[in-house]
């Protein structure tokens, strides 16, 4: 009897509260019809609560998606197994170095197989792994990118590892991290851009040498950070957080960061700010620095906060006639350039990580009562004024992704440019340089990328809203009509306009680790792999959140 009382009187003052919130909370539902999000009704609910809804399974789209994944691995286990990248026409495989692979398609797809209990492909794998794997390779061409074999291999390794429990990844991990960590031996501790895992030297960029893109530097954190907690070894921690001081200390007025940044003196040099290539992670990962340390680096918060204010000040745009919304890029000009900027419409597929992440930031970082869980979907009443503000760019962000999705194919191009006045009766973007009846660009393929496919997963599971899903069905309808080829595996289609399509020789490693992940995840039950036990990396390797031993260096 005591307990339902107080359990009475509490639910009396959550509705009081939440009326309250409701009435006089400074920003309402929103009324924007092109938002296309009905809030619920927060003093209805907060009267009548629901218990929290488990999201199930759709278990035919879930097998599906299975049998996508078993279809992409059997061609390259055919024709290429050990090779480390795949081309499903020529049915053949090629490895980065000449002195031999290093596990990249391997070790990328491993934690895929153990998620969907492909226990007799997993076998294959890990003997593989056990009896082949070796990063003794020579590495001098540059052939081995730092933050690529940091995200695709080491972030595969502790996945697989975090998954399996199975020691022999962790071994292989600290092996491969060891000759990883010369690259940050420069004078300002930013990585170089490549390293030779024989001899363990970093190597300079090919044309620039004292240049590293800011998301190759700013991505290899969450990966050195699980290896240092899971090996009580801070060596790994402190060369990754170092990056992260000197970015912070880099900063330009407007909290946004060039993609550029020099090895030496550790600025920023001269170049576009874009949450596209060589933008975007850093931006994914501030967020999820602060959530895989169970939101106890305030430091990172307030780097991300800051980063989402620039976002919506200079970046976050809608085309004049539909309204959608996308983000643009900023071109330095002249001698000012720290300050002074052109605006340029034009929007990578990679931009719409960010849809989902705003999403994600929202319901943690922009939780009203810092720490709080927030409903599915969240209530306004729940978030903060900037979390309002991201989840409703982030919302209309995968909105404006969608729009990308209306070609031929129902693939999205690698580059759009949006333009103000509607050129085409149907859209108010085209692929960038492409022009009517012109030949294709480059920027007009599709090359398996999980981007949107993503951010549909994280905003399914964090609203339980069916559309999601029908959107991430319809992609995997399109990828299965257009980019599966009849003799095995899937390729890159050339021009997401064109059909019939023609195909490049070559299955990304991506989509069995990425693509196909979060395709199975958005059909699976929620106790897969829940986002509030785990972050995924960039390359979709998921990684525990924890509470950290090692002391941090960079704090606020
Ligand atoms: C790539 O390297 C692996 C491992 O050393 C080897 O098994 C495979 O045959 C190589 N592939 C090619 C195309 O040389
Ligand atoms: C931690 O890792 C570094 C880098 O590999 C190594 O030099 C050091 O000996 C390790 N420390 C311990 C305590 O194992």
């Amino acid at each position: 009897m005591r307990r339902r009382t107080i359990q009475y009187l509490v639910l009396l003052f959550i509705a009081a509260v939440a009326t309250h919130l409701y009435f006089f909370a400074s920003t309402g539902p929103p009324t924007d019809p092109s938002l296309g999000w009905d809030w619920p009704d927060e003093s209805e609910e907060a009267l009548n609560p629901v218990p929290k809804r488990i999201l199930s399974a759709d278990t035919k789209k879930r097998d599906a998606v299975v049998a996508s994944f078993q279809y992409a691995w059997s061609a390259y286990e055919r024709d290429a197994m050990g090779s480390d990248e795949y081309h499903p026409i020529s049915h053949s495989g090629t490895n980065l170095s000449h002195s031999g692979g290093i596990g990249y398609t391997i070790v990328d797809a491993i934690d895929t197989m153990l998620l969907m209990g492909l226990d007799a492909e997993y076998a294959r794998a890990r003997e593989w792994v056990s009896t082949s794997l070796s990063f003794d390779r020579d590495g001098r061409t540059r052939c081995f990118n730092t933050f690529e074999t940091t995200i695709r291999v080491l972030g595969g390794l502790l996945s697989a590892f975090h998954l399996s429990a199975d020691k022999l990844y962790l071994h292989h991990a600290v092996e491969l991290a060891d000759r990883i960590l010369p690259a940050f031996d420069t004078p300002s501790g930013l990585p170089l851009s490549s390293v030779n895992l024989e001899t363990r030297v970093g190597i300079p960029d090919q044309w620039n040498p004292a240049t590293i893109s800011t998301a190759e530097a700013t991505t290899l954190q969450l990966e050195f950070r699980d290896l240092a907690h899971w090996t009580k070894n801070a060596t790994y921690w402190h060369k990754a957080e170092k990056v992260m001081a000197v970015v912070d200390a880099a900063r330009l007025p407007s909290n946004l960061a060039p993609i550029s940044m020099n090895v030496n003196d550790g600025s920023f040099s001269q170049s576009e700010i874009r949450l596209g290539s060589r933008g975007d992670s850093y931006y994914e990962y501030l967020l999820k620095q602060y959530l895989q340390t169970d939101r106890k680096e305030p430091v990172y918060l307030k780097m991300y906060e800051d980063a989402m204010q620039g976002i919506h000040d200079h970046l976050v745009q809608k085309t004049a006639t539909r309204k959608h919304t996308y983000i643009a890029e900023l071109v330095p000009k002249g001698v000012d350039w720290r300050t002074t900027w052109d605006l340029q419409h034009k929007q990578d597929h990679l931009v719409c990580f960010l849809a989902g992440s705003l999403m994600l930031g929202a319901t943690t970082a922009g939780a009203r009562t810092p720490g709080a869980a927030v409903s599915v979907p969240p209530r306004m009443g729940e978030l903060s004024e900037t979390g309002q503000r991201d989840w409703k760019t982030g919302v209309a962000l995968l909105e404006g992704c969608m729009e990308t999705h209306k070609t031929a194919t129902g693939l999205s191009p690698e580059i759009v440019q949006f333009q103000q006045a509607a050129e085409q009766p149907n859209r108010d973007w085209h692929i960038k340089g492409s022009r009517p009846g012109g030949p294709a660009t480059y920027d007009a393929r599709y090359m398996l990328r999980p981007e949107t496919i993503e951010s549909l997963f994280l905003a399914w599971r964090l609203t339980g809203d069916a559309r999601y899903r029908a959107y991430s069905w319809g992609i995997f309808e399109a990828i299965e009509r257009h980019a599966r080829l009849p003799a095995g595996g899937y390729a890159t289609v050339v021009d997401v306009d064109t059909v019939p399509v023609k195909h490049d020789d070559k299955q990304e490693t991506f989509y069995l680790s990425e693509t196909l992940k979060y395709l199975y995840l958005t059909f699976a039950d929620e106790d897969k792999l829940p986002l509030d036990k785990y972050v995924f990396n960039t390359e979709a390797h998921p990684l525990p959140i924890f509470r950290p031993d090692i002391q941090p260096l960079f704090t606020i």
